[in-house]
């Protein structure tokens, strides 16, 4: 077989220069060619028998691409190398979503997103319809978050990780990554995951990806087309909370989470859902007089609109 034979677009010989629109797979069977041709080509083309053949990376998202998600590709395609296979998955869950959530209204532009993945370093992607993720209908076995899911999201979203999970360790099955990237932005679904990775002898490295922000500080999410201008405004509120919470002087645990609810306590039409200090394995509360590393995180509506931040803090010991 000749190399050109070998290089179907969908393969890395021209991965490197990662300016071409990425191969769009529907089905599991178009996925396993793609990664069978990716491992009878890939070691081969473009650099000879020794090349490093890459790895394959895997970013995971429901669609409604924005940078954020773009800094996870380019940050898969450094993981995957130039001669690598990097597959993003675009699938809404049905399985993470509760009773009155956004399934329905999810945004839902795979056109436009591939039309994002061009020239960022994505090979493959991989957009499935919910027949294709679950032939069977709903799974009866599914992963369960165990006591991190109880927690934060766990108490406002019941059940939500447990979805989570279910589909991340399906489609690490089915897309066989070597490497997995998440956002640190959903910090409990990225602890999860990493637990349960752990927890579950997964053969996947999990890589966290520091959250993008505005210029303004507001994180990016899919979720932010949803606020109206005014909305945006006071959504502000809780990256200035976080911020807040960060800078609060030698005052330990409790002095963070002051500092954090007076920004949120003073701030117009924000409804808070959590602001909790955590561990940042366990996700469970630290004490009022912790000292080390921690995470502050928040969950606020804005309008209908329900948004999810954090930021890793160093608590200083209270010296007051
Ligand atoms: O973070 C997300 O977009 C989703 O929770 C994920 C990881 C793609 C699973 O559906």
């Amino acid at each position: 077989m000749t190399a050109e034979a070998l290089t179907p677009p969908d393969t890395p010989a021209d991965a490197g220069s990662a300016q071409r629109t990425p191969l769009v797979v529907r089905t599991r069977s178009e996925l396993r060619d793609a990664q069978m041709r990716w491992a009878i080509a890939g070691p081969l083309v473009p650099a000879g028998l020794d090349a490093d053949p890459g790895r394959r990376a895997v970013v995971m998202t429901m669609g409604a691409l924005h940078d954020g998600h773009l800094e996870l590709v380019r940050r898969a395609r450094a993981e995957a190398g130039p001669n690598g296979q990097v597959v993003v998955t675009i699938f809404v869950n049905p399985l993470q979503f509760g009773a009155g959530e956004d399934l329905g209204a999810y945004p839902r532009d795979l056109d436009g997103d591939v039309a994002k993945l061009a020239g960022v370093g994505a090979d493959v992607v991989f957009a499935p319809t919910p027949d294709v993720v679950y032939p069977d209908g709903d799974p009866v076995v599914r992963v369960a978050a165990g006591r991190i899911g109880d927690v934060l999201e766990g108490e406002h979203r019941p059940g939500h990780l447990d979805g989570v999970l279910t589909v991340v360790l399906k489609l690490m099955h089915l897309v066989r990554p070597d490497v997995a990237l998440f956002g640190e932005k959903d910090a409990q679904q990225l602890l999860a995951v990493r637990r349960m990775v752990r927890d579950l002898e997964v053969s996947v490295e999990v890589v966290g990806v520091p959250t993008v922000r505005e210029a303004d500080g507001l994180a990016l999410s899919s979720r932010n087309a949803y606020l109206s201008p005014e909305e945006r405004e006071h959504a502000l509120a809780l990256s200035r909370a976080l911020g807040a919470g960060a800078a609060a002087p030698d005052s330990g645990g409790a002095g963070v989470i002051n500092a954090a609810r007076q920004v949120l306590d003073e701030a117009d039409g924000v409804v808070v859902d959590y602001l909790a200090l955590v561990d940042p394995v366990t996700a469970r509360s630290v004490a009022d007089d912790f000292s080390g590393h921690a995470l502050l995180l928040v969950a606020a509506r804005v309008g209908t609109t329900r948004l999810i931040d954090n930021q890793a803090v160093e608590v200083s010991p209270d010296q007051r």
